[in-house]
C-alpha cells in the first residue's frame, strides 16, 4: 500500500481504502465488559461494493460504526486510504467523518422539522458552506437519487422509500469516498428495498463512491461484489 504523508488523504493513490488491522472490541458499558470483536483484519478496496452478513447481535453494526469513526476500537487499528485514525487527534476524526464517510441508517434519521433539501443541506452547514452553497449542493443530490421535485417535503409528507432516498441524498452531500449503509432496507417493504439497493449499487457504478452494506438480507448481499461474513463478533 501507498502511503503519503500530508494532506491531500482523498487523492492517495492506493488501492486499499478501508483497512482493519487486528481489530478487537468491547463495550466499556456491557454487561460483561466481554469483546464483541475478536482479532478482526480485512481491506476494502477502492470503489468495491461490500456487504457485511452474520446473525443479529454479531457485531455487524460494531464493526461499521468502527469504520465510519463513530467509535474507536479497544485495540487494533482502523486505516482510511492509508492512514491510521488511532493515530490522529478527534478533530481529525471529526474532519474525516464529514468528508470522507457517508451514513445511511435502517431508520432514515431525518429532522422532522425540515424539509428534504434542507435535511440534505445539513451537512455542509455544519461544514461552514453557506446556505446558498449548501442547498444548490443538496439539490443536485436530490436529482441523483430521483426526488427533484419533493425537496419540499417534509419526512412526514414522504413514503419510507423516499425517506431513505434523501438519507442516501444527505449522505452523499459532502461526495464522501465511502458510504456506509446499516441496514438500509430495514424498514422498507421488498419492493421498495430492491430500488433502494438499486440505487446505492449505481451510485457506487457512476462517481465510484466505496459502499459497505450492512444486511441479514441474502438477495441483498448477492448484489454486492464483495460478502464478509461476521459470526461471534470473528470474520
Ligand atoms: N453501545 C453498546 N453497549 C454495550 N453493548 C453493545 C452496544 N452496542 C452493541 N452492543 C453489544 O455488542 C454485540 C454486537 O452488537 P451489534 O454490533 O449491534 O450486532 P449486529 O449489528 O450484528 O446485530 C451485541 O451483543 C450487543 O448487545
Ligand atoms: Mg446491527
Amino acid at each position: 500500500m501507498l502511503l503519503k504523508k500530508g494532506g491531500g488523504m482523498l487523492r492517495i493513490n492506493d488501492t486499499e481504502l478501508i483497512c482493519l488491522k487486528n481489530i478487537t472490541h468491547a463495550y466499556a458499558t456491557g454487561a460483561s465488559n466481554q469483546a464483541v470483536l475478536h482479532d478482526v483484519s480485512f481491506s476494502i478496496s477502492r470503489g468495491q461494493s461490500c456487504a457485511i452478513v452474520g446473525p443479529s447481535g454479531s457485531g455487524k453494526s460494531t464493526l461499521l460504526n468502527l469504520i465510519g469513526l463513530l467509535d474507536e476500537p479497544t485495540s487494533g487499528c482502523v486505516l482510511l486510504a492509508g492512514k491510521d485514525m488511532s493515530l490522529t487527534n478527534e478533530e481529525s476524526r471529526a474532519i474525516a467523518r464529514n468528508r470522507i464517510i457517508g451514513f445511511v441508517f435502517q431508520s432514515f434519521n431525518l429532522l422532522p422539522r425540515l424539509n428534504a433539501l434542507d435535511n440534505v443541506a445539513l451537512p455542509l452547514l455544519y461544514r461552514g458552506v453557506s446556505q446558498q452553497q449548501a442547498r444548490q449542493a443538496a439539490m443536485k443530490q436530490l436529482v441523483r437519487v430521483g426526488l427533484a421535485s419533493h425537496h419540499h417535503h417534509r419526512p412526514a409528507d414522504m413514503s419510507g422509500g423516499q425517506r431513505q432516498r434523501v438519507a442516501i441524498a444527505r449522505a452523499l452531500v459532502g461526495e464522501p469516498a465511502i458510504l456506509l449503509a446499516d441496514e438500509p432496507t430495514g424498514n422498507l417493504d421488498s419492493q421498495t428495498a430492491q430500488e433502494i439497493i438499486e440505487l446505492l449499487l449505481t451510485l457506487n457504478r457512476e462517481y465510484g463512491t466505496t459502499l459497505v452494506v450492512v444486511t441479514h438480507d441474502t438477495s441483498i448481499a448477492n448484489r454486492m461484489v464483495r460478502c464478509i461474513k461476521v459470526c461471534d463478533g470473528r470474520v
